[in-house]
This record gives structure tokens, C-alpha cells and sequence, in this order.
């Protein structure tokens, strides 16, 4: 991909107040599934309500992440306040080590913040310990990242059908197997069902990814730099995937990404720097990547 290019940003953008961009009402969550969540646990902020009075998805009160190594301590979040609805399809941009990656790992409740506060449907998710963000995460979160993660020597089936195991519902082998099927018929993988990674190239590999992290039916998709090593072409066709799924199935997507071209796919751009929200903006002129893979010329080995 090309090298990533100075942001510009317009000149009447204001620092959003708690995450919402100027001028935008808070609007209802759009909850794609019943499930219902509690009301949050800790009376926290007068800011926060319950999802089924219209919570956002995901709110982060004045989240702060420090890691101590030794005698000095690395400062990753410093503050961050935001809201993301429901249905939304954020960037999230900034300078290597400006906390983009610890930011996403809190919200996928891969770890905890050192302080601040989450809520998660307007459940405060913050203190949750090891097991239930655990629980929690497997029900509500799909991850895709740079590597792919897949097991080695395992097909794309299996690859899909794992996180069914883990999600502590019952689902059945055969059921198992036609979700994550219907996954790869999704993402245009139905006939690599039964390749293995090394089989399968790097954007068949992370279309595998985003199946099996579609497959315990998420609320959100945390992406870590997806096209991050991708070549141009392969990176718009994942950006499809994403912003398909997005529109059509609601999934809520968060996007981590150094490349300023990735984050107009988006729908609205958050910029860190120095573990700070500096920016958080609407995208101007969002991309399609369906419109532009359609302009393109087929690929060589189609041709
Ligand atoms: N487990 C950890 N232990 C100690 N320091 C960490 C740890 N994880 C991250 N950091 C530090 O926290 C800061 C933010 O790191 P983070 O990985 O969130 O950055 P990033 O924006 O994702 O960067 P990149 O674009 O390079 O992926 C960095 O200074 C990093 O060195
Ligand atoms: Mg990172």
C-alpha cells in the first residue's frame, strides 16, 4: 500500500463533546440482537443509561492505560472520552505507539483499563474480571488482525467453526458446520472450504479471519490494521467485506489502520496521538469499496 499521507483536517472541527460529533443528536443504539444488558454496575457518570433508554454501544469515560515495566511506566491512554453507536463504522488512526492497539484491546476486553470507565451497552464493563470478559467478549466481539491468526494446520472450515466452541452456547457439529460454511460462502471463500492457511493466500487468509470472527454472531468487530499485509488491490477487496457487513448485517465496525486511503472507508475518523483523541471527525468523502473494485480491471491470474 502506499505510504501513509499527512491527514488534513477541516478548519472548523471542534473536539467532540464524549465522543459525539458536532451537530449529531444521541440516537438510540441500534441493538441487532434481544439481548438485554444490565444496568451499569457503579453509578459512574450521570452520563450513563441503560441500552434499552438508548445507550451507545460502546462509551469510555476518561480511559487511561499504563503499563509499569520496571522504574518507568509507559503512559498508553491518557484520558480518552468517546461514543460509539450502534451501526457505526469508526477509523481509528494515529502514529505508531499513540495507544491505538491497547485502545482496541480494552474494548475487545482483551485487558482492562488501569482507569476509566466502560460501558458496553451501558453495562460498566470496566472492572469485569478475566472470566467474565471472557464470557462477555466471546458473545459480543469478533477481532481481525494484521497476521491473520489462524491455526496452521487446521482448514478454514475448522477455522470458522472454533470460536462456536468456546461461546459457551450449544451449538451442534452440524450446525457448526453449515454457520461457518455460510461464513465462507460470504466472504467468496466457498471453495477453499477445506485449505489449510498456508493453502490459501494472505487475503484469502483474512477472509477466513473476518468469517470466523463473524461466527459467534458479534455485536462488534474490532479490526488491528486487517490490510496492514495486503497489497493494494486485496486490501480494497477486504474493505468490501467490511463495509458489506457493515451495512447490510448492522455489524458495528471499529477499524485500527496507519493508512489515511483504509480510514475513508469508514464513516467517521478518531485520531490518537500520544495516547489523546486529537481528532474525531465524520469521513468527508467516504470511500465504496464495491464501487471501486468494480472499476478495476479483473485480477491477472482472472483475466
Ligand atoms: N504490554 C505492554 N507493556 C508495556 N508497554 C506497552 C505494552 N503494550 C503497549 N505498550 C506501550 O504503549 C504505547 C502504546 O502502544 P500501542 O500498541 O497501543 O500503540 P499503537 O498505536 O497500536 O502502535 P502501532 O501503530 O505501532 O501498532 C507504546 O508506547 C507501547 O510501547
Ligand atoms: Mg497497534
Amino acid at each position: 500500500m502506499a505510504s501513509p499521507r499527512a491527514w488534513r483536517w477541516s478548519p472548523d472541527w471542534r473536539s467532540p463533546a464524549l465522543g459525539l460529533r458536532r451537530g449529531q443528536a444521541a440516537r438510540p443504539a441500534r441493538t441487532r440482537s434481544s439481548r438485554s444488558s444490565s444496568a451499569p454496575s457503579s453509578g459512574g457518570s450521570e452520563e450513563v443509561v441503560s441500552a434499552s433508554s438508548g445507550a451507545p454501544l460502546v462509551r469510555v469515560l476518561d480511559l487511561r492505560k499504563s503499563y509499569v515495566l520496571g522504574d518507568v511506566t509507559v503512559h498508553a491512554l491518557r484520558g480518552v472520552t468517546l461514543a460509539i453507536e450502534s451501526g457505526a463504522f469508526v477509523s481509528v488512526v494515529g502514529a505508531s505507539g499513540s495507544g491505538k492497539s491497547t485502545f482496541m484491546n480494552i474494548l475487545g476486553l482483551l485487558d482492562r483499563p488501569t482507569a476509566g470507565g466502560y460501558y458496553l451497552e451501558g453495562e460498566d464493563v470496566s472492572g469485569f474480571d478475566k472470566d467474565r470478559r471472557a464470557v462477555l467478549r466471546n458473545r459480543k466481539i469478533g477481532f481481525v488482525f494484521q497476521n491473520f491468526n489462524l491455526l496452521p494446520r487446521t482448514t478454514a472450515l475448522e477455522n470458522v467453526e472454533l470460536p462456536l466452541l468456546y461461546n459457551g452456547r450449544s451449538t451442534s457439529a452440524a450446525q457448526r458446520h453449515q454457520k461457518a460454511q455460510a461464513l465462507l460462502n460470504t466472504v467468496g471463500l466457498t471453495a477453499r472450504a477445506h485449505h489449510t492457511p498456508s493453502q490459501l493466500s494472505g487475503g484469502q487468509q483474512q477472509r477466513v479471519a473476518i468469517a470466523r470472527s463473524l461466527v459467534a454472531e458479534p455485536e462488534i468487530l474490532l479490526a488491528d490494521e486487517p490490510t496492514g499485509n495486503l497489497d493494494s488491490r486485496t486490501s480494497i477487496e477486504i474493505m468490501e467485506i467490511l463495509q458489506r457487513l457493515n451495512r447490510e448485517k448492522g455489524i458495528t465496525v471499529v477499524l485500527i489502520t496507519h493508512e489515511h486511503d483504509i480510514a475513508e472507508y469508514g464513516t467517521r475518523t478518531i485520531v490518537f496521538r500520544d495516547g489523546r483523541v486529537i481528532h474525531d471527525e465524520p469521513v468527508a468523502r467516504r470511500r465504496d469499496a464495491a464501487a471501486e473494485l468494480a472499476a478495476l480491471p479483473p485480477p491477472e491470474n482472472e483475466a
